[in-house]
This record gives structure tokens, sequence and C-alpha cells, in this order.
């Protein structure tokens, strides 16, 4: 979603913010800006479309200013266009600022505004920040911004440049991530640390309602009483060698080849195989959580909600745990139940998505514990949880979750097994698993290996415009996590259904223009599916099959099949999702599509 970056130091800023906007691009955006301050006046360049266009523009102004910050948009408040576009300024230039969130009061703040005879240009919720600041400011920054940031409702990250101080960013926060880089004799100001890696890996992340202003020679970080606040600067181990496509046509497909190497990473040192049981102890969780633990309640959305319906089949098949999965926007509205020894588990590959730490925010001030399973370092989940199990899959650029996905599903079975080692599973049992989830990444690596036949079903398939994936028990959450890929990347519609359930009505749309994909890696409740391709077939609809090796069955029902690696049913999520994955990738390539940023898209969902 937005992406803010700014620069204050001793380079030339202007590159620098461009550059750090490049590497926001991931998160999904329509339109892009920059401001800064030079000879006393606030001048910004900002436009529809992406950041090479916005660059073009500045090439030809040679824009030279000591402090910058930049943007890009994901409209919310307005339509798609320069006026709407960041940065944002008061009536008379004094400043500029650009914003991530919504402010949910913008309506009133702006009418009374307008009341005072302040013009406004745009239709954003944004612009009335500057406005008020304007309307505000009496000579001093910290004060401003202590007067005005209590009026703003909703969320935001903020950060600015004031005419009055050419050499100074300062910036905000409420609910929306904002981190700081420290280099030497400069700073970097981004939604994400992975903006300014390739400068610095110290990093401070600003908290809720806290204050910054930063200048080339030092920084300072006030709190919403305006004392300074002593941060800790904190180290972020990811590698900027992470964030490259290599030979990879586009980063959803390495990301794809990934998996592999990113589920051994999330093996390594977990398996006590002679015991059957599962090493989680670094992880820092005490084993008395666990052992009280009676009730699960999984809190995620998209791709991190599908994860999380795998492993609530996971935790009460194998650890006899009741688990309650729920996406994170319903929950928070139904005035929740939080009993005595429910272990809350937020997932999210980001860590800012809007939705879950609200839910969040919500079970921790009713006394909930939590545990974040999360990918990125020192994001905001992770920082407001009790405790994070990280997955460990690198970081992941495609705006379409892939191996995210895999690796959340992959934790969350660890985490079943040493519950279940804990609560009922046998030695004997917990070797068996361990003994199947360690194939996985060679299972994986199988699907990858035929990926050529996936293209060429891909080929066959992609002219059609509605289909239906259906499955069974562990295959039914694969099967929405399918459909949403195909979704996302070639803009197919995709409806998925427990397959037992496609008789109750959606089997009125069945017919030779609406193919069925149908996942049948859950052995135990094969036959079944069989009979719902019958009745598939019995009204000419076309089916595509993902099957396990030796279902031969299969093959004389459906029109094609792709045969999968076999595994035990608890793990058979991955190895289809991989096949899955790739199936959704090569059809959006045969339609021409967007695959890295589909539209309309975001990466990190931070508004609610
Ligand atoms: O970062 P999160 O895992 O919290 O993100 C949740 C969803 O926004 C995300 O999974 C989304 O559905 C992706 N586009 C899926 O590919």
């Amino acid at each position: 979603m937005c992406g803010i970056f700014g620069y204050v130091g001793n380079k030339k800023a202007i590159p620098i913010v461009l550059e750090g906007l490049k590497t926001l691009e991931y998160r999904g955006y329509d339109s892009a800006g920059v401001a800064g301050i030079s000879q006393g006046k606030t001048l910004f360049y900002k436009d529809k479309g992406k950041i090479g266009h916005l660059a073009k523009l500045l090439e030809k102004k040679r824009l030279e200013v000591e402090a910058a910050i930049a943007h890009t948009r994901w409209a919310t408040h307005g339509k798609v266009n320069s006026l709407n576009a960041h940065p944002h300024f008061d009536a008379h230039e004094t400043l500029a600022i650009v914003h991530n969130g919504i402010i949910e009061n913008f309506q009133k703040l702006k009418s009374d505004l307008v009341a005072q005879g302040i013009a406004f240009v745009s239709e954003t919720d944004s612009e009335v920040i500057a406005q008020l600041f304007a309307f505000h400011f009496q000579g001093n920054l910290k004060q401003t911004l202590l007067k005005i940031l209590p009026l703003l409702e909703g969320s935001f990250a903020i950060a600015g440049v004031h005419r009055n101080f050419p050499k100074d960013i300062f910036v905000a926060c409420k609910n929306s991530p904002l981190a700081i880089g420290v280099g030497e004799s400069e700073y970097f100001v981004s939604s994400d640390v992975n903006g300014f890696l390739k400068y610095t890996n110290k990093v401070i992340f600003l908290e809720n309602h806290e204050i910054g202003l930063i200048q080339p020679s030092g920084l300072k970080i006030y709190n919403e009483k305006g004392e300074i606040v002593a941060k800790q600067t904190e180290s972020i181990t990811s590698k900027i060698e992470e964030i490259s496509k290599l030979h990879y046509p586009h980063f959803t497909l390495k990301e794809i080849y990934d998996q592999p190497e990113s589920i051994n990473r999330l093996f390594k040192n977990r398996f006590e195989e002679e015991f059957g049981a599962i090493c989680l102890k670094d992880m820092g969780i005490d084993e008395e959580t666990f052992m009280e633990t009676s009730r699960i309640l999984i809190l995620a959305c998209g791709t991190s909600w599908h994860a999380g319906s795998v492993g609530a089949y996971l935790f009460e098949s194998l650890s006899r745990i009741p688990t309650q999965v729920e996406i994170s926007s319903e929950f928070r509205y139904k005035n929740p139940i939080v009993m005595k020894d429910t272990l809350v588990i937020a997932i999210s590959q980001s860590g800012e998505t809007a939705d879950t730490l609200a839910a969040v925010h919500e079970l921790k001030a009713k006394g909930a514990k939590v545990i974040a399973v999360c990918n990125r370092e020192g994001s905001e989940l992770s920082r407001l949880s009790d405790h994070t199990l990280f997955i460990q899959a690198g970081p992941e650029i495609g705006v379409c979750s892939t191996k995210a996905f895999t690796n959340q599903v992959v934790l969350l079975s660890l985490l079943a097994l040493h519950l279940g080692r804990m609560h009922h599973l046998s030695k004997e049992e917990g070797i068996h698993f361990i003994r199947e989830i360690k194939k996985l990444p060679g299972l994986v690596s199988e699907v990858l290996s035929c990926a050529d036949e996936i293209h060429v079903l891909a080929k066959k398939y992609n002219h059609f415009t509605h289909f239906f994936f259906i499955g069974r028990s562990y295959m039914y959450p694969t099967s929405l996590e399918a459909a949403l890929k195909l979704k996302e990347m070639s803009y197919i519609h995709a409806q998925a259904y427990p397959a037992g359930e496609l008789k109750h009505g959606p089997i009125a749309l069945i017919d030779s223009n609406c193919p069925t994909v149908a996942l049948f890696g859950n052995k135990h409740t094969f036959s079944k599916l069989l009979s719902n391709m019958m009745e598939i077939k019995a009204r000419e609809g076309p089916i595509l099959a993902f099957a396990p090796r030796g279902f031969d069955e299969v093959s004389s029902i459906v029109d094609d099949v792709f045969w999968l690696p076999d595994t035990c049913d608890e793990f058979a999520s991955i190895p289809t999702s991989v096949a899955l994955q790739l199936f959704s990738y090569y059809m959006a390539l045969e339609r021409g599509c967007d695959i890295d940023q589909p539209r309309n898209l975001a990466k990190s969902v931070t508004v609610e």
C-alpha cells in the first residue's frame, strides 16, 4: 500500500528518495511524488503513474534540496490523479507532508478549516494534516505536532518538511509503521526497512504517538507529552541480495522456486527425530504456555488466513486442541470472547496488516496472550505480540504471497506436532510425522521440476473466465488459496468450495465453459471426491485434477491430471499449493498480466 521514504544528510536527497521509493514499489501504488525545501520554497513534483515517470519529470528539473520526502500512493480517498497524489501542502505551500493510513475524521476537520476560509485542492483525507499543521503553526515544529496529532482520528505515519527548517524532516505515527534508518551523519525515513537496507541496517522504530525531528546532525524523539524518549537502535539481519530477482523474469517466479530452500531454513535445528520431538526452545515461548493451552484462536487476512485455516485442521487433528480461525476484519467487530487458556496466533507475512493489528490490539486489551507468526523482523505485529515465531521465508517482493504461505503452513505444522506430542501423540507417531515433514523440500523440488507440464496445462485452460476450485479436508483451505492466487495473478474469476458443498447450489453454474480444478491431496476423502467428479462430468464440466501419483482412477474421470508426489494428508497442502502457484503464474503469463504487481493490489494492506 502507500509507501513513505525520506532522507536527510550530506548526499543529494532526490536520487536517494527516488531509489528508496523504488524499493517500496512492490507494496502497490498508483501515483508517486517528492518534496523538499530549496531557497526558502517548498518544491514538489507528483503525478499518477509509476516512479519511472516521476523520475523522468525530475530529470528535467534538477531539484536540489537538503532534505526530501517521497511517497507512493494507493488510492483510498479520491481518484488516481496528480492532485490527490502526495505530498500535500497548506494553502501557502509553507510545508509538505506525506501520509500513510486514514484520517477517519477528516471531513469534520476539513469543514472546520474551510469555515475559516482555507481552500482545499484535493479529495484526500491526507491534505487536512498539512492544512491543520499550517493553521496551528507558530514557529515550532514539535509544538505544532503536539497540538494537531491528538485531533487526528484513525491511523497515520507522517513525514513532513517545512520551509523555515530546510534541513529537518518531522515524523509521527499512530497505528501505521515508520522506521528511521541511522547512517553516518544521515538518516532515512521509511515505512519499510527494506527501503534503506542498502545504506544501513541500523534502525529505530517509531512507536505510536511518538514524534521525531530529524536533521543530519542528530535525531530527537519525543512522546505525546513532548518529553524526550531515549530510543534503542536495532540491527536488521535481512540482506539486500535477498531483494533481487536474480535470473528470474519475475519476483513471483523466483519466490516460488525459493521454496525448497526457505522450508529447509525453517527446519534447521528443529527436529529431535529419535524422540519424535520438535524443538522450539529458541523461540522463547515457555512450555507452560503450551501445556496450559486448551483452545487456539487464529487471526489473519488473505493468504495468511488460508494458511491459518490449514493450521486449524492441523491443530485439531495432530494436537487435538479445538481451534477457531477468524478473518481479522470480521473478528474485531464481533466483541470477541476471550477465554482463559486460549492461545491466540496472529498470522501476517508483513506484520503490518491493519485489520490483524487492530484485532490483536483488541485481544491484548482483553488480556489475551498473543503469538505472532510473521515474516518481517521488527514489524509492528511482532513488536505488539508477546512472542513471534518467524517463518524465515526471506523477503517476499511479489505482491501475491507464495513462499510465505508455504512457510506459514510448515511453521504451523511444526507447532501442531509440538503441541501434539505434549498432549497426546506417541513417540512413534511423532517420528512418523517428522519423517514425512522432512521430505517436503524434496517434494517441492519435484513439483518445480515439472513446471513445463503445468505451463502446458495453463496454455490449455487460460481462455476460460470462471473456475471452481474444490477439495475436502486440508484440501479445502488449499483450494481457497489456489483460487485466490488465480484471481490475483491472472484476473480470472475463481471460487473455492468444500467439494461436498458444490451440490448445495454452485453446481448450477457447471457447464462446458466452467472448469473445476479438483484437489485430490486428501486420501481420507478420496472416494467422496471421485463421486463429486462424476457429478461435474454428468454436467459436462471440464475437470483439471491435481492428484497424488498412484491414484490412477482419477484419470479415467477427469480431463487432465497433474500428478503430485505423495505425502500424508496432513502435509499435502504444501506440494499441492506449489503446483497451483505455478499454474496461476503460467495462466497470468499467458494472459500478459502484471504478475509481480497485479492491478489494484497492495503488498501490505495498512488501512482497515
Ligand atoms: O501481510 P499479511 O500476511 O498480513 O497480508 C495479508 C493479505 O493482505 C495477503 O495475504 C494478501 O491476501 C495477498 N495479496 C495474498 O497473495
